[in-house]
């Protein structure tokens, strides 16, 4: 039987919104499109519809008849050199999933515990002696490796190496222009990657270890090489920068609100800090969708093969939340923030983060320095549509500099 037609209204277009906008203060864009158009068209996104609301968030997220993942288009497979399992539907996105899985397990995690702590004491170790210190590349930064190089199961490669391949994945994920420079990068990116990986996997098929790499080298239901190598290519360009980027903004929300950072510091309670510091900036601010099916929702008409955005970083300030979602507190109810997404590609890696970022990252700094303080309260600034965080976090150690 033939599906019976749908009606709705035209997606309304807004055409004063500019990408400089979405990337200063995107929080007072979203504010006002989830009170007057929950849904529309963005000029400035190439007229490209998107969902501000929680609940629309959600359904795009999770409504798998009329949105999916699967997109042959975007730029994020040749940069990627091949379809991740995030750009996958039904079993073989489950496939892969799978394949990745026990390394996420809590079990599994644990076991990284004593590595995560040794890589935090040795980063604080060495800015004890100074007096003002950037915590984005003194801290954040470095942890980030650190910890990914552990939980990825890949000891050969440098430091600043890991960002430059996550950098370079996702400007090339994000070339719609095609920009031969931007894919010359991505591409030279992924000729380094694809050798460190597969120098390990041979290690992995003899000694397997609780790795992400050793997990999918060593799946019970066994996917191809290409697939292992681009699937440890999202956990480098979907983890790398947000980890920095979510301990930075959690840092600043808890140094700029000194009564909630001595709520945390008294009841060694950091996972309140921890879930509002995600909730408050989102680190993936939007993720795509493709309509699968048209459909109407808000009395709109949505059309079948578009490529929509869900903006989870809206969705986040969203009424649910209560009043000043703006502001950061940590004693708001943040259970349904959605920055490690939600439905079938819900991110596998956010029990990791809560690990480093709740268990010990937050615990050991604040420890070592109790008296830590923002050093010029007005200098950090935000930036970013996609992804967000603070650019830098100057800070004082002590009283006494
Ligand atoms: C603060 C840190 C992180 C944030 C904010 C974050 C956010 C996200 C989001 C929003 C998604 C869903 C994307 C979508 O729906 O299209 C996602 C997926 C994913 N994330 Fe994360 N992530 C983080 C850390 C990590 C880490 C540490 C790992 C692995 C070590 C990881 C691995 C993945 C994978 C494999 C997927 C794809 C899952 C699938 O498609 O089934 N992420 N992440």
């Amino acid at each position: 039987m033939a599906d019976t037609p749908i009606s709705g209204g035209e997606v309304p277009l807004d055409a004063f919104t500019t990408f400089e906008m979405l990337e200063d203060n995107p929080v007072a864009v979203y504010a006002w499109l989830r009170k007057t158009t929950p849904i529309v068209r963005l000029k400035a996104l190439g007229g490209r519809i998107i969902f501000t609301k929680a609940k629309d968030v959600t359904r795009v997220k999770t409504d798998a008849e009329h949105f999916w993942s699967s997109d042959t288009t975007t730029p994020m497979q040749r940069a990627f050199g091949g379809h991740t399992l995030m750009r996958k539907d039904g079993c073989q996105h489950l496939r892969e999933r799978h394949a990745m899985e026990p390394a996420f397990t809590p079990e599994y995690l644990e076991n990284w515990s004593a590595a995560f702590k040794q890589i935090t004491d040795n980063l604080l170790d060495k800015i004890v002696s100074q007096e003002t210190v950037d915590l984005a590349s003194a801290f954040a930064k470095p942890l980030s490796v650190g910890y990914l190089k552990c939980v990825l199961g890949i000891d050969d490669v440098s430091s600043g190496h890991l960002f430059e391949w996550a950098n370079a994945l996702v400007r090339g994920a994000m070339n719609a222009g095609n920009d031969p420079e931007i894919f010359f990068n991505s591409d030279q990116a992924n000729t380094e990657m694809d050798e460190c990986f597969d120098k390990m996997i041979e290690q992995y098929q003899i000694s397997p270890d609780k790795s992400v790499l050793s997990a999918m080298v060593n799946a019970q239901s066994p996917i191809a090489l290409s697939q292992v190598r681009t699937n440890m290519k999202i956990c480098i360009g979907g983890a790398v920068i947000e980890t920095r980027d979510a301990l930075l903004s959690t840092l600043y929300g808890l140094l700029n609100n000194p009564e909630q950072l001595r709520y945390c510091i008294d009841t060694n309670n950091w996972s309140i800090a921890c879930e509002e510091g995600l909730r408050w900036v989102a680190p993936i601010q939007a993720s795509p969708r493709i309509v699968k099916k048209a459909m109407v929702m808000r009395g709109l008409y949505i059309p079948e093969g578009e490529t929509v955005m869900a903006v989870q970083g809206s969705a986040n300030h969203d009424s649910e939340f209560g009043p000043e979602p703006e502001r950061f507190n940590i004693h708001r109810n943040t259970k349904l923030h959605q920055s490690f997404g939600e439905g079938a590609h819900a991110c596998l890696g956010g029990s990791v983060y809560r690990l480093l970022v709740a268990q010990i990252a937050l615990p050991k700094l604040f420890t070592r320095f109790p008296e830590l303080k923002i050093a010029q309260p007005d200098r950090t600034s935000f930036k970013g549509f996609a992804f967000r965080g603070p650019k830098d976090l100057q800070v004082r150690l002590s009283d006494k500099a």
